[in-house]
């Protein structure tokens, strides 16, 4: 696993599949536990990611650790953090089709080692791919949709959040239905109260 997980990383950082690699800074391949039972899948990198290569590292991604945080989960101990695309689209827009597609397999090789028991996606474009097209991020979101013995659960992106802070206490709730979820299902994710 670790060796085919560092093999994995090292491919992907040099990745030259789309036109997205001609202006990021980094590659932002993912945060968090690769032995994790929950995954995390967010659209993209923004200006802070490109910049220190992470995910989830500005204004939404302290929004996001918090509401983490509240019901004992953190990226460091016991969840991981992706990204539909791994490197930065220009000025933050959606992430092409194309760039999308080219950049799939990076995702799909990291769902493959990580083999969550639970996926949750942050915002339509990651609902889109991994629960349906049709998908309602208003209407839909803290929901269980069960596929292929694992269960994806679509969320407010925290960026939405953030425009919209009336959402807080709604995706607030989606976290707790997480925690409660995570305690019926996962074996090894112990939540983390004390930092
Ligand atoms: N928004 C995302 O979807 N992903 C990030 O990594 C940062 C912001």
């Amino acid at each position: 696993m670790e060796l085919n997980w560092n093999d994995l990383k090292q491919r992907c950082l040099t990745c030259r599949a789309c036109g997205l690699c001609e202006t990021r800074h980094q590659v932002v391949f993912g945060v968090g536990n690769p032995q994790a039972e929950v995954l995390f899948i967010g659209e993209g990198p923004g200006e802070n990611e490109d910049l220190q290569g992470e995910p989830f590292v500005g204004r939404a991604g302290k929004l996001l650790d918090t509401m983490l945080e509240a019901v004992g989960l953190s990226r460091k101990h016991n969840i991981y953090i992706g990204n539909m695309v791994k490197c930065r689209p220009p000025h933050n827009r959606d992430p092409l089709p194309e760039e999308q597609a080219a950049c799939a397999h990076w995702l799909e090789e990291q769902i493959a080692l990580i083999s969550p028991k639970i996926v949750v996606c942050l915002g339509r474009i990651a609902a889109f791919r991994f629960i349906s097209p049709d998908f309602k991020v208003s209407r839909q979101h803290g929901e269980f949709f069960e596929k292929d013995g694992v269960l994806y659960m679509g969320m407010f992106h925290p960026a939405a959040i953030l425009r919209n802070p009336n959402q807080k206490p709604v995706a607030f709730v989606d976290f707790v239905k997480l925690r409660d979820k995570i305690q019926e299902i996962c074996t090894h994710t112990e939540l983390k109260f004390d930092e």
